[in-house]
């Protein structure tokens, strides 16, 4: 696990551009895993930013991205999808043939949860998952006492979680109380995880993750286990650790 800490959300963003931005140059049909929040917001705009100024080419790259709350149709202003369009996509060259979120207007959830697993097996799998992580070390919707080896499912919020993203609803009450996620096992299975944090809300989050021990009850210390995973955090972030990091 390679932790690097950066001096400022812009820097993190940046260098976590260069990493994702690499695998485009070098795979073009490559498979991304996508995370929604303000962490990566960043990153994807230094990624747009490289579409416009320099033609990095997203034509044949596919997309998966980790979550959609359940009830929420595409074009709702709170939707992830609405977020990776307004975000991402409309902004760059993506096939949008090629960009899979989770329905969270699904028939059928348990149907499309493994209708999505089996997507990204026939994509060959994911090459690199961007992951946030929240402040009780969740990630994607993967909340503390997930099963470490659980697959894309159904998912109940925490009183948490929803507390935490009630800034971006009217009231607590708007917010929704269950969401697709990708599972830990799936996240898992990707070839290369790169998790980002910024701010000092995620300093106590990170320093269990990086030092302490694998937990079910902070599900991104699962990430000690992959072999090729990326922590990149700002200084804020990284307040609370005490080994020594790269910069
Ligand atoms: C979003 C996701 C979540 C966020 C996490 C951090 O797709 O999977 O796990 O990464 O809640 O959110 P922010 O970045 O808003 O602090």
């Amino acid at each position: 696990m390679l932790v690097l800490v950066k001096e400022d959300y812009d820097d993190m963003s940046k260098e976590a551009a260069k990493i994702v931005a690499a695998l485009v140059r070098r795979k073009p049909d490559c498979v991304l895993g996508l995370a929604t929040g303000s962490t990566p917001l960043g990153l994807y705009k230094e990624l747009i930013r490289l579409h416009k100024e320099e033609g990095l080419d997203f034509s044949k790259v596919t997309t998966f991205n980790l979550d959609e709350y359940v009830g929420l149709p595409p074009e709702h202003d709170q939707s992830y999808h609405y977020f990776m369009w307004e975000n991402l996509f409309k902004h760059i060259n993506i096939d949008p043939s090629r960009v899979h979120i989770p329905h969270g207007m699904a028939d059928d959830v348990e149907e499309h949860c493994r209708w999505y697993e089996e997507r990204i097996k026939k994509a060959g799998g994911i090459d690199l998952q961007v992951l946030g992580i929240g402040a009780n070390g969740h990630i994607a919707f993967n909340e503390p006492g997930s099963s470490l080896g659980s697959r894309t499912r159904i998912k109940t919020l925490t009183e948490k979680t929803r507390q935490d993203n009630a800034r971006f609803f009217k009231s607590i009450d708007e917010v929704p109380k269950y969401a697709i996620t990708m599972g830990i096992g799936t996240i898992m299975e990707a070839r290369q995880l790169l998790l980002l944090a910024s701010g000092k809300n995620k300093a106590h989050a990170i320093k269990i993750t990086v030092e302490g021990p694998i937990t079910a009850m902070v599900p991104a210390t699962i990430v000690q286990m992959h072999p090729k995973a990326t922590i990149i955090v700002d200084k804020e972030a990284a307040a609370e650790l005490t080994g020594k990091y790269e910069g």
